[in-house]
């Protein structure tokens, strides 16, 4: 009796062993579908180096497709001139009437700052860009970028800090993702058009290849789509009624409050505050009051 326990507990440890391992690898858990060439997994697929030169950018998604998550990446971005490029983190649903949450991280010239450039569509329409400096150096090191989705809200979160909240105000018209299953995307590409100070400076092509790594990319907490529409969910995610995992996190108190600190300290762009785009009306989301919903 003892023996078997002792050998279950064993095998028990092993798997769990094999699991931690296992974790993290993208090699098993994305494809590489634009620029192949220019993505490379080292470190048994725990790392992802996606490089842009002349010839092509890369791009890396995800093999699963999630119907709300909690999709956490850490990422360094490219380091000294980075000017024209574009790092991206991101989920899409693809289609007509996409659904869609960017990270894209506008490169600088060497020793200026990254842009943190964020955007949400919900069935089809976008144009909800907020940009935000960073509190830190992006190049440094590795810092942790959060998309968390359920029905309530999309929360985006740096290191654990939220920074943009779009909340479900469906009640009020406002259109938000809840039907169409997401890629999670990684990317480097070439915006010289637009990226660096409103496109003024270009890419600096004798500084190429412009490479970003990525880490840890952790979906422990979110819900597998499958083609049979039915979807498997995992950390909290599953069971009726929530009960304080993921899937139903909201906006606390503390958070609101570092989210203004954000807000009022590395805010560089709001929508929500543009009068000479929105000279009549602020779209519905921005003039909801929190609280309300
Ligand atoms: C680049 O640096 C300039 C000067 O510091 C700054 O105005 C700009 O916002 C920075 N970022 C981008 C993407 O242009
Ligand atoms: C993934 O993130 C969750 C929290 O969101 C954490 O509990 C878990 O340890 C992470 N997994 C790994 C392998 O880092």
């Amino acid at each position: 009796m003892r023996g078997a326990s002792g050998l279950r507990w064993l095998a028990a440890a092993l798997l769990v062993a094999v699991g931690a391992a296992n974790d993290h690898n993208f090699h098993r858990d994305f494809d590489a579908v634009w620029g192949k060439g220019n993505a490379r997994f080292r470190d048994d697929g725990r790392l992802a180096e996606l490089a842009l030169d002349e010839q092509t950018g890369a791009r890396l998604q995800s093999k699963d497709r999630y119907l709300f998550g909690r999709f956490d990446l850490e990422i360094k971005l490219v380091r000294g001139e980075s000017a024209g490029t574009i790092t991206s983190f991101y989920i899409c649903s693809g289609g007509a009437r996409h659904d869609e949450v960017d990270f894209e991280f506008l490169g600088n010239v060497s020793g200026e700052p990254y842009l943190l450039h964020t955007n949400i569509f919900s069935d089809g329409k976008g144009e909800r860009e907020q940009q935000f400096v960073l509190w830190f150096d992006p190049t440094a090191g590795f810092h942790t970028y959060s998309i968390l989705w359920n029905p309530h809200n999309i929360i985006l979160y740096i290191d654990g800090t939220p920074i943009r909240v779009f909340r479900n105000n469906e009640a009020y018209g406002v259109p938000f993702p809840t039907r169409q299953p997401v890629h999670v995307f990684a990317s480097i590409w070439n915006a010289e058009e637009w990226a660096t100070q409103g496109g003024r400076v270009k890419t600096d092509w004798s500084r190429a290849p412009f490479v970003a790594t990525y880490r840890r990319y952790n979906v422990s907490n979110a819900c597998v789509w499958d083609a049979g529409g039915a979807s498997r969910c995992s950390g909290g995610g599953g069971g009726r009624g929530g009960g304080g995992g993921w899937m139903s996190q909201m906006m606390d108190w503390w958070s609101w409050m570092t989210l203004n600190w954000v807000r009022m300290n590395y805010m560089a762009y709001d929508y929500c505050a543009d009068r000479k785009r929105f000279p009549h009306r602020f779209p519905t989301e921005c003039i909801i009051p929190i609280g309300t919903t």
